[in-house]
């Protein structure tokens, strides 16, 4: 570890964010009743031009009148390119209530994107006098995103989580793909005449996880389009959860269940993060800095290792 500490992220469960359109109000008790931790209701691209107004009445409605239980809400504005984002953070702070825990900031291409929005959100709340200050999440989206993803992490104290955005950074990245997320068909080697596919997402998702770890804020993976293919979102899902990511987007429905199965850690998984725990501390007495647990070696790196699988486990068990 260097001399500066690795700071925490937020200690709560952000297993899966589900979406739903802000004009479409008829879905937002079931995404209430819903097992989603966090609960992303949209003002950006789900919401057509002409509907962002009664969007926003209907988002700033339903924020008081429905009961979200603990879930963490967020509102996602629409991006610093377009004449509506001022709007969705001075409606949303003026109206919304302190039940509005956090503001989604979408296409996020650089730390004073976080900046111009941090300054709009003080004044506002100074102004009304709000008790909680609103936290933020990003979209990494964009190649800008990806180049500036270290500085947008550091951008601001209310900064609690950090998403790719498939699809827009596929558009933006030039990608030769249609697809949000998952298995590309293309993207692939060839190893004894056989196709091997590889993840193009992997190295944006490194980088995201990375920047995120440095400063403390939740690596989130985004959303994966096809929700009919459930054996893909698990395989996308588990690669993120893999590399540290702490969960992913549901754009449906059914996609909420395999999120939270996939980002909670296993009862196996942490039955054996336990004993490796426990053969550690048993080195320890016998003066050991390492030992053998199933035949592998293990030390005190891995007691880090296996904290993490355990502190996660009590985090959404707790
Ligand atoms: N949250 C909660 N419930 C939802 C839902 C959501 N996001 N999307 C659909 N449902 C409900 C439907 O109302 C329906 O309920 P019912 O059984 O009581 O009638 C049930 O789930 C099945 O819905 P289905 O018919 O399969 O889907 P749909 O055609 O109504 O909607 C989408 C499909 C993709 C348009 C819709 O899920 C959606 O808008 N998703 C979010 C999109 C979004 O926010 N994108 C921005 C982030 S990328
Ligand atoms: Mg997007």
């Amino acid at each position: 570890m260097s001399f500066r500490i690795q700071p925490s992220p937020p200690a709560r469960p952000n297993r899966c964010q589900l979406f739903g359109p802000g004009s479409r109000p008829a879905i937002f008790e079931k995404m209430a009743a819903s097992a989603a931790d966090v609960i992303n209701l949209d003002l950006e691209d789900s919401v057509a031009p002409d509907d962002k107004p009664e969007a926003r009445k209907n988002i700033i409605q339903a924020i008081g009148d429905v009961d979200w239980g603990n879930k963490y809400l967020s509102v996602r504005i629409n991006g610093l390119d377009t004449p509506y984002w001022y709007r969705d953070v001075v409606d949303l702070l003026e109206n919304a209530g302190d039940r509005l825990d956090q503001i989604m900031i979408p296409k996020v291409g650089n730390a004073a994107d976080v900046y111009a929005v941090d300054a709009l959100a003080t004044a506002v709340e100074t102004a009304r006098g709000r008790k909680q200050p609103i936290s933020f999440e990003v979209i990494i989206e964009s190649a800008a995103g990806v180049a500036h993803v270290e500085d947008i992490a550091a951008s601001s104290p209310r900064l609690q989580a950090m998403s790719l955005g498939a699809a827009d950074f596929a558009a933006s990245m030039g990608m030769q793909t249609t697809g949000i997320g998952g298995t590309q068909e293309n993207y692939y080697m060839i190893h004894e005449g056989q196709k091997h596919w590889s993840d193009p997402w992997h190295w944006a998702q490194a980088a995201i996880v990375a920047a995120c770890r440095t400063h403390g804020v939740l690596p989130v993976d985004g959303p994966f389009g096809d929700f009919s293919d459930d054996d893909g979102f698990i395989a996308q899902a588990r690669r993120s959860a893999t590399l540290g990511m702490v969960g992913k987007w549901a754009i449906h429905p059914r996609q909420i269940a395999l999120a939270n199965d996939v980002f909670t850690p296993s009862e196996a998984q942490v039955a054996e993060a336990r004993e490796i725990l426990a053969a550690m501390e048993q080195a320890k007495k016998d003066g050991a800095g390492a030992t053998v647990y199933k035949g592998r070696l293990v030390d005190i790196a891995s007691i880090k290792q296996a904290e993490v699988i355990v502190r996660q486990s009590e985090m959404i068990g707790g």
